[in-house]
């Protein structure tokens, strides 16, 4: 490790995880007599939390210990099995932080589940340079990546009962399925079966995991689909693949959830829920809205979402090896620091004075919260309950994000395989908008059934297949279609605008309509347009 480094790495361990001054709030009393969360769903899953080093090392939280022994039954360390930590230097291996989390559960009864054995992130540069910093080779990587993975789990054997062996290595381009990483540009695709062998080999009793996040994205499931497929052919198959399930009270919908589960389950792997948070603020939005005390209607909107999508694991159980919290504590979530640093989420279950919220009812009890209280009006903060805004600049173009695409959920099944963007652009004197539809279904359907439709000016104008402006390309699963509205209809400042691009409603497999202004999700939702802004 550079100087610089080191030093950074040492002030950063000694910084206090409250103010100075500060003791972290105290876990309200009611909280070692509640209920158990872990006994409330062990009829259907273990319920476990991930666990950050100070709580072990710093005596100001050992009543969090107290609350974490009587709700959880398993523990992941939040950062302290990462390669960063557990092997820093080549050949230097640093047990100690880790080993206390495994000691603590062993003498409590909890289980411990390792997170991770590969990944791209939170790994020292080293294990990719050579000795002259230059690229390592393939061979020597792949010596560093067995050593690794043998003296980690040989170090946790029969205390650690599984792993994430795999994390985030797929992406959402089922064409494209897997994630550009040194990993992958050194050792190539081979990788991935080599490391499931390698960490099957050192430990055939542990459990096996590929994990990752945004899985209820059809295209991230069929680039999962892929893997599995790959690795069941090289006699590589994980046990489990986890979904991370950071989410929001936004998104995703409870249908696209159970249709990713569903899709995994059916390969033969369990599924476990290995990251779970509720974030209370949508992806695009960077606002600090709330501070650490949110508004009580957003407080039982974020547990009327927690509690829908318990049921539906509830629902699921059989396919679910595990339900784990990635930090139920608000003051000490990661979802604090990302993705804006410094903005409290409250995406915990947990307030930041130590006392339970109503999403912690939900998560014990989703039929009796729901049975309380649901369902529970979408809360929007103020100024935001119109549809989203894209700005387009002339020399720029810009990229509407899926996420904002309404799509009806019959529309999300034959294994995922729908994934569709957007962008547009502006050329001359007009706009451009550029739609790519993938889904495997799609395959001998007349194009010129479909009819791409842009609201702008205070009109629909419609695209169909028969228009020149529409180009099918590709074997037929793929459109892309490129159409120039008449000039002079885009007019600086704000328009208002929206897209919706309809498949035919003769269809037995049903009707595709994805509308990019509906901000909220559902196939029929009243019309609300989106701000197009011209700077
Ligand atoms: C996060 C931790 O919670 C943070 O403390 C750390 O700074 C960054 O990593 N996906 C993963 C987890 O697989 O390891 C990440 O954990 C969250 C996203």
């Amino acid at each position: 490790m550079k100087n610089s480094k080191r030093i950074m790495v040492i002030l950063a361990l000694m910084l206090p995880a409250a103010a100075p001054g500060e003791s972290p709030p105290e876990p309200h009393e009611s909280l070692l007599h509640a209920p158990s969360l872990h006994r409330a769903h062990a009829d259907a899953f273990p319920v476990g939390t991930a666990v950050p080093r100070d709580y072990l090392s710093d005596p100001a939280y050992a009543p969090r210990l107290e609350v974490i022994r009587r709700h959880f039954d398993h523990v992941v360390a939040e950062n302290e099995m990462k390669w960063e930590r557990l092997q820093p230097e080549e050949g230097v291996f640093t047990f100690e932080e880790a080993d206390r989390l495994v000691e603590w559960a062993a003498a409590n009864g909890l289980r411990v589940w390792g997170h991770t054995l590969l990944w791209h992130n939170q790994v020292p540069d080293w294990v990719f340079e050579d000795a002259d910093g230059g690229e390592v080779s393939p061979e020597l990587l792949l010596t560093r990546l067995r050593t690794h993975i043998e003296t980690v789990m040989a170090h946790f054997r029969g205390r650690v009962y599984g792993w994430d062996a795999l994390n985030e290595v797929l992406t959402s381009d089922p064409d494209n399925p897997f994630r550009d990483s040194r990993w992958l540009r050194i050792l190539g695709e081979e990788y991935m079966a080599e490391t499931l062998r390698i960490a099957r080999a050192a430990d055939p009793e542990a459990l096996l995991a590929v994990n990752d996040y945004g899985m209820s994205d059809p295209g991230k499931v069929a680039s999962a689909l892929h893997l599995l497929e790959r690795l069941a052919e090289a006699d590589a198959m994980p046990d489990i693949f986890g979904m991370q399930s950071h989410m929001s009270v936004y998104w995703p919908p409870v249908e696209m959830i159970e249709n990713s589960l569903r899709a995994l389950a059916a390969t033969g792997v369990r599924v476990a829920v290995s990251e779970f948070d509720m974030s209370v603020y949508d992806w695009t939005d960077t606002a600090d809205r709330y501070g650490g005390t949110l508004p009580e209607p957003l407080a039982l909107f974020q547990a009327d979402r927690i509690a829908r999508v318990l049921k539906l694991y509830r629902a699921h159980a059989a396919a679910i090896e595990r339900v784990t919290h990635w930090g139920p504590f608000d003051d000490r979530n990661w979802k604090n620091n990302f993705p804006v640093k410094g903005r409290r989420d409250n995406a915990g279950l947990i307030d930041w004075r130590g006392r339970p919220k109503p999403a912690f009812l939900a998560f014990q009890s989703p039929e009796v919260f729901l049975a309380a209280f649901g369902p529970v009006p979408e809360w929007r903060p103020e100024g935001t309950e119109t549809a989203p805004e894209v700005s387009v600049r002339a020399d720029r173009s810009a990229y509407l994000r899926l996420n904002r695409l309404a799509v009806p959920p019959n529309t999300l099944v034959d294994r995922g395989r729908l994934r569709v963007s957007v962008e547009l652009a502006l050329a001359e004197d007009a706009l451009e908008v550029g739609l790519d539809v993938t889904d495997s279904r799609w395959s001998g359907r007349a194009p010129d059934e479909t009819v791409l439709r842009v609201y702008l000016a205070g009109e629909w104008h419609a695209f169909s297949a028969a228009a020149h402006e529409w180009a099918m390309s590709g074997d037929g699963e793929r459109l892309r279609a490129r159409v120039a509205l008449p000039p002079g209809v885009i007019e600086a400042g704000e328009s208002v605008f929206d897209l919706e691009w309809r498949a035919p409603a003769a269809d037995p497999r049903g009707t595709y309509r994805l509308r990019w202004a509906d901000t909220a999700y559902a196939a029929e939702v009243p019309e609300q347009p989106g701000v197009l802004r011209l700077d």
